[in-house]
């Protein structure tokens, strides 16, 4: 009688239940050391920003330091790429925004796939944008942007966060609905491109509001429309996009938290109870409502949710893209 197959089974099995008792046991222990949340675009942007705000609270339920690591370049995509590629661990976790649903339609090859090398922990929040220029910039309303824009389209600048940023994607449907395309600046987030608008560098740019409201109360840049549907409570006399000619025209830029595939369910259930948390922490919602930006309901932030989600962005968004003829 051949003992070795039914010997090599058992060792198996026996190693199998270690295994598993292991996961479990490092589990129960998480977290032990400092969890990293890498972003992916520079620091001081409207990502980063969130980031930052959520990582305090969720460290302190968690009862461990969150540490957010700017992972900037290519859009995103180099930082979801890393993650994808990181320790199933609980150690590294990821936020992105809806990059993470067109970057599919923008790059002929991705070295990972959105719906197959993530866990999926929860939605975060909805966030608005808004076209500005340089405040030394002629066009006082969108009219004459739109007109100036058609005549100095050879020298008229445009700061994104490079392609898979919504940045990006708001700049090119907006260049695609006036029929012109502009010189494009790509940068490493909106971060730094905000700071070149501020500083007259670069002419126009289309940013979430985490950072720009401010900008705009206090007139530091000039603001040509919100690209919501609605107008923003904050900024009531901003007319929208929609409203101005460029009929449909709706970007409201969701965001999400995730894992590299392979993350122990219990550990990922840990990770969702402090994101739950920390959006229900009054001093987070304050600061977002500061910039017109909605924490998603509590039926959303859960990983199903986000998955679902997800998918259904990247079939709404393809078609749109490939339609708008993107990539820049
Ligand atoms: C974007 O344009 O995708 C974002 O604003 C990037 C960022 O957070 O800097």
């Amino acid at each position: 009688m051949n003992l070795k197959k039914p010997l090599n089974a058992l060792l198996a099995a026996v190693l199998g239940t270690g295994l598993l008792m292991s996961g479990a046991a490092n589990a129960q222990k998480y977290p032990d050391k400092p969890i990293t949340l890498v972003v992916p675009f520079a620091a001081g942007g409207p990502t980063d920003t969130i980031a930052r705000l959520i990582a305090v609270p969720m460290g302190k339920s968690l009862g461990q330091t969150v540490v957010v690591e700017n992972v900037a370049g290519a859009g995103g995509t180099i930082a979801s790429a890393k993650v994808a590629k990181s320790k199933p661990d609980g150690y590294t976790i990821y936020i992105h925004h809806m990059g993470m649903a067109t970057a599919q339609a923008l790059y002929d090859k991705l070295p990972y796939d959105p719906m197959k090398d993530f866990e999926y922990i929860g939605q975060v929040a909805d966030v608005p944008m808004v076209l500005l220029g340089r405040k030394n910039l002629p066009p006082n309303n969108f009219k004459e942007l739109e007109a100036y824009i058609k005549t100095n389209k050879d020298k008229v600048t445009m700061a994104n966060a490079g392609p898979g940023a919504v940045s990006q994607l708001c700049g090119l449907i907006f260049q695609s609905r006036l029929g012109v395309r502009v010189t494009t600046i790509p940068y490493k987030g909106t971060g730094p491109a905000l700071t070149d608008l501020l500083g007259g560098q670069v002419d126009i740019l289309c940013d979430q509001t985490t950072q720009t409201i401010q900008y705009i109360k206090e007139n530091r840049v000039k603001v040509y429309g919100v690209t919501t549907p609605k107008r923003l409570s904050a900024i009531p006399n901003v007319p929208t996009l929609d409203e101005q000619g460029l009929k449909g025209f709706d970007v409201k830029v969701w965001h999400g938290v995730y894992a590299p595939l392979g993350t122990p369910k219990p550990v990922l259930d840990k990770i969702n109870a402090a994101l739950k948390k920390a959006l229900a922490d009054p001093e987070v919602k304050a600061r977002l409502d500061t910039s017109n930006i909605d924490i998603v309901p509590v039926a959303k932030q859960n990983g199903e949710s986000l998955k679902t989600h997800l998918d259904a962005e990247i079939n709404r968004w393809g078609p749109i893209i490939r339609k708008a003829n993107i990539p820049d």
